[in-house]
């Protein structure tokens, strides 16, 4: 009948558990006063030292403090001293013998007192515990209740400016048809404005177009002449050219705006050779004739209310388009501001007015055989005529100092000679400048026949660093489409190929190998490559490094690090050797350069060969903020720079060797 005593256990466990919380959770306050109850009884039938156990009422009244409230606690306080003052009264003689008389009713008073007091106490601490929790409780909802909202109002957010983007790409998209793109994006972010400018433009135009139309019917016409705009508009990108719009079967494009370039010229020019280069390479049944003009204009967004187009307006935009039509077919024609500004870089030839083309050659060839008959003997009638020679070719200047040569001569004819030099420079004035309709005097026009050869310059580069790297240019692959634009933004053309064919030559007199030649040459060609990162508007900034501001001074160091990138991405196979080189071609050998500091042999072999021939073209070469250094002059500074502990010493040491056996 007893049963197993685990399985009563595991009976009774559940039942305690279900009395708990079914009576004791459910009326705290009824076991509150059953317990004082049962207390009670225990104290006066149970204990000897009555006085000293009354203290055990302080756990229920604390209790009832803490769990219930200060009321409670102070109603079972007075509940508790009647109760038991009641007993006192009437059955003293249990008590007496501990206290007698006054001193129990006095123990009595001071024992309830407590006992009141200290439930009041714990039971009003705990109510504003209580409270303050409930506070805090209440904040951290409407705390949540805000992150909510907060959260809400931001995905709200998010989505409308999803929206936006989406609408302003759309936006873009729709202007790209009838604006340049980084226009399109500079009218929707309110970036524009009016302002009078000089700005290099361009003209182009195709050479018998109508009559070509006439042979073939429109939509091939059509689909031909997308084709070449299309072809055109990357190259124009590429220098920085603002494609203002297309007429007809021409286009005209600004270079300078919206965005500041102090080499516009240079920019434009290289835009020109590039597209009749484009133009030679494709089948296209026609010719291009190019005009470019530099010039003070007003550029911003002309037209009606309704309709406005980002455009310029002034001389230089009329001095193109009519240059363009006085051009020789497949050609590139510029006016004089735009020679002064880029004939250090390009070859030109000037246009003389009246010559049929191949007649200058003609003439060259008679002005040098009548400079051989002078050698030989020298007659004031040779003199004039070679003066009139150089009047047809116009260059009166020339011809005038053949007619003070006559004078010499021939003092007796002075009076001839005088007229015949009137008429020279009359004449050779009118054949040196090229009428233009709306100019009374006609002007100065050049046309550009391609890049000088910087290797050429032998009295800075060594004739046989020129000829190494004509030799290895042809075993590597050199990105010069990507390095053009921005040597040419930044003033710098040549720099890649100087600095790569010294690089070459250094290595080869070090004794290297022919692949350690290759890799010097590929690495001082794109060691700057990097700063196609570096955005445009600091490229074309023409301070000195240390006159940057420090946050647009580290922008351009980054190239050095950046390069790496930059050749991932135009898919050019370099090795470890050159991408190493690269990198670390602003490190100095003392430890003192950039982008890590690295000092002595910790920096790559490539990079100590290909930063002395870096400063030594930056020193010899004209750059916006210095006038190019002699030959020696730099090589005195680099000797300098080996004091300071720039340079590996002895790769400066073969370098100076090298260029003092090397240039005349
Ligand atoms: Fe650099
Ligand atoms: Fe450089």
């Amino acid at each position: 009948m007893g049963g197993d005593p685990d399985e009563r256990e595991r009976r009774l466990f559940p039942l305690i558990t279900r009395f708990y919380r079914e009576t004791v959770l459910q009326d705290l306050e009824g076991v509150f006063v059953f317990s004082i109850l049962l207390l009670l009884g225990f104290i006066l039938y149970v204990c000897d030292h009555r006085l000293t156990f009354l203290n055990l009422y302080f756990i229920p009244i604390l209790l009832a403090g803490y769990f219930l409230s200060a009321r409670s606690a102070v109603l079972g306080g007075v509940l508790t001293m009647l109760v038991v003052g009641f007993i006192v009264v009437e059955k003293s003689e249990s008590f007496s013998q501990e206290l007698s008389g006054q001193a129990l009713y006095l123990y009595l008073v001071v024992w309830s007192s407590a006992l009141i007091l200290a439930g009041a106490l714990v039971g009003r601490l705990t109510e504003q515990l209580r409270e303050r929790f409930a506070g805090a409780r209440r904040s951290l909802e409407r705390l949540g209740e805000l992150q909510e909202e907060l959260r809400a109002s931001n995905l709200r957010l998010e989505e409308k400016n999803l929206a936006l983007e989406g609408m302003k790409t759309k936006v873009e998209a729709v202007l790209h048809y009838t604006m340049d793109p980084v226009v399109a994006r500079l009218v929707i972010n309110r970036q524009l404005r009016n302002e009078k400018r000089e700005v290099s433009v361009l003209f182009a135009d195709l050479e018998n177009f109508t009559e070509h139309m006439e042979t073939v019917p429109p939509e091939a016409s059509v689909r031909d002449l997308n084709r070449l705009f299309g072809s055109m508009e990357p190259i124009l990108a590429l220098y920085k050219g603002h494609l203002d719009k297309y007429v007809g079967d021409g286009l005209m494009v600004e270079f300078g705006v919206p965005y500041f370039s102090d080499q516009r010229a240079v920019l434009a020019s290289l835009a020109g050779l590039k597209m009749q280069s484009r133009m030679a390479q494709a089948d296209f049944p026609w010719k291009m004739r190019i005009g470019i003009a530099t010039g003070p204009v007003l550029v911003g967004l002309m037209g009606s209310e309704n309709r406005k187009n980002y455009t310029a307006i002034g001389d230089a935009v009329n001095l193109a388009s009519r240059l363009q039509t006085k051009c020789p077919v497949g050609s590139l024609c510029v006016d004089e501001r735009t020679h002064q500004r880029i004939e250090r870089w390009f070859r030109t030839r000037r246009i003389r007015h009246g010559l049929a083309p191949g007649e200058a050659q003609r003439l060259e060839d008679n002005l040098a055989a009548l400079d051989e008959l002078l050698r030989l003997t020298p007659r004031a009638e040779l003199c004039v005529r070679a003066a009139e020679i150089c009047a047809l070719l116009g260059e009166p200047e020339r011809g005038v100092a053949y007619e003070r040569r006559a004078l010499e001569l021939a003092p007796a004819q002075a009076d001839d000679i005088h007229r015949s030099m009137g008429r020279v420079l009359v004449s050779g004035s009118e054949h040196a400048h090229v009428p233009i309709k709306g100019k009374r005097n006609g002007v100065a026009a050049f046309e550009v026949l391609g890049l000088r050869d910087p290797l050429a310059d032998h009295a800075r580069v060594p004739r046989e660093a020129g000829r190494l790297f004509e030799e290895l240019a042809f075993q590597v692959r050199l990105p010069a489409e990507s390095l053009l634009p921005l040597e040419a933004a930044e003033g710098s053309l040549g720099h890649g190929e100087v600095t790569a064919a010294l690089s070459a030559a250094l290595a080869d007199a070090m004794g290297l190998s022919e692949g350690e030649k290759r890799d010097a040459l590929l690495a001082g060609y794109v060691h700057d490559i990097g700063k196609r990162s570096v955005p445009d508007t600091l490229l074309a900034n023409q301070a000195r490094m240390e006159e940057l501001a420090a946050v647009d001074r580290e922008a351009l160091r980054s190239h050095a690090g950046e390069a790496e990138r930059v050749l991932r991405e135009l898919a050019l196979p370099v090795g470890d050797a050159v991408l190493a080189g690269v990198r670390e071609h602003h490190e100095r050998f003392d430890g003192a350069g950039y982008p890590r500091g690295l000092k002595g042999h910790g920096i790559s072999l490539l990079a100590r060969i290909l930063q002395i021939p870096d400063e030594y073209e930056a020193l010899t070469a004209w750059r916006p903020y210095h006038e190019p250094w002699e030959p020696a002059a730099a090589l005195s500074e680099i000797e300098k720079d080996l004091r300071e502990g720039k340079f590996d010493p002895k790769i400066g040491d073969v370098f100076l060797r090298m260029m003092k056996s090397g240039l005349p």
